[in-house]
């Protein structure tokens, strides 16, 4: 299991299995993250790996229509589109 934790939401802290979606997992936790279509289309759920950038996979094509090269060098992702290969803490 992973620890996930919710910095934008007083540091609420939830586990999941490895390979978990980020936004997924803040859906069933009620770990706050907004969001809107689920689907990698709105850019609602842009979000910010405080730590544990290396714990995540590879950015998609569909986040990089939402974040710059400057945006994602700091960490920042698309929450449905990410999955989770270990610990991070997620501002927003
Ligand atoms: S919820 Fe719309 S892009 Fe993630």
């Amino acid at each position: 299991m992973i620890r996930v934790t919710f910095l934008g939401n007083d540091g609420k802290v939830a586990t999941a299995p490895e390979n978990s979606n980020l936004l997924r997992v803040s859906l069933r936790e009620k770990g706050g993250i907004p969001f809107k279509c689920g689907g990698g289309l709105c850019g609602t759920c842009k979000c910010r790996i405080e730590q544990g950038i290396e714990n995540t996979d590879a950015v998609k094509a569909k986040e990089r229509k939402h974040l710059t090269e400057a945006e994602l060098a700091e960490g920042r992702r698309l929450a449905c589109q990410t999955f989770l290969l270990g610990d991070v803490s997620v501002s927003w």
